[in-house]
């Protein structure tokens, strides 16, 4: 298993129905059977050929009826609800499509490629506990993790939404390298930037990224 999905396997809480949506080769769904953390654990993917991955590496669970396969988009087909649903390595705003078709599970552990503020806002709107929202890293590449309940409720700043809370709250070293790159990136457009307006938008990013640097190397 990569860094990654090890990093969100340690996210995965003791349920009674799992679902691993989107669960491509399954290993996740593989961790939570073997570890013990559920009864029984739906693997749904929308692509068969994805889904198939996980119904080979999972063909004892899948015969013994402890893992259903289920070839679906998102949530659709799965004949049960999940009180726990994990949605990795898909785009933010497909996973905020997904969840919203549905009441939201009692714990979630989601894993968003991209647009996890969008994951934020739509998690806190509908009245979701964020108990984990952290940024960690793989193989030179960064990733935000955000576990929780269903129900709980939270208020986030402007701050948490764009930055995620655990990362503001307890920076770890994985964020403060994120922000470092990011300050970077920001330098570099600085250099080819053309009109005025998009000079001006860009110093004020970079002033609030090179301050959440020194904010963190205070706490490092
Ligand atoms: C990049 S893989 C991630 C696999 C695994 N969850 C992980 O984190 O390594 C994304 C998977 O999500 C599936 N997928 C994308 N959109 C989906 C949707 N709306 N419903 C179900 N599965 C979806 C894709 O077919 C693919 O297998």
């Amino acid at each position: 298993m990569t860094g990654r999905l090890q990093f969100i396997c340690a996210h995965i809480p003791s349920c009674e129905v799992f679902a691993d949506i989107g669960c491509d080769h399954g290993y996740c769904t593989q961790y939570a059977l073997e570890n013990g953390l559920c009864k029984r654990a739906y693997i749904s993917d929308v692509s068969a050929a994805c889904l198939k991955k996980a119904e080979t590496l999972l063909a004892k669970e899948v015969q013994t009826g402890r893992c259903i396969p289920v070839c679906a988009d998102g949530m659709e087909g799965l004949p049960e609800a999940p009180d726990c649903v994990l949605c990795a390595g898909l785009g933010g705003e497909e996973i905020v499509r997904i969840l919203s078709e549905h009441p939201l599970p009692a714990r979630f552990v989601l894993q968003p490629m991209k647009n996890s503020e969008k994951v934020r806002r739509f998690l806190v709107a509908r009245g979701a506990h964020i108990a984990r929202d952290v940024t960690f890293s793989d193989d030179g590449k960064f990733y935000d993790l955000l576990a929780g309940s269903g129900r709980g409720g939270d208020e986030y700043s402007e701050h948490e939404y764009r930055y995620g809370r655990d990362n503001l709250k307890a920076p770890g070293r994985a964020f403060y390298e994120k922000i470092g790159r990011d300050v970077a990136t920001v330098q570099e457009a600085l250099r080819c930037v053309r009109t005025r307006g998009q000079r001006e938008e860009l110093l004020v990013r970079l002033g609030e990224l090179e301050a959440i640097c020194d904010a963190i190397e205070e706490c490092l």
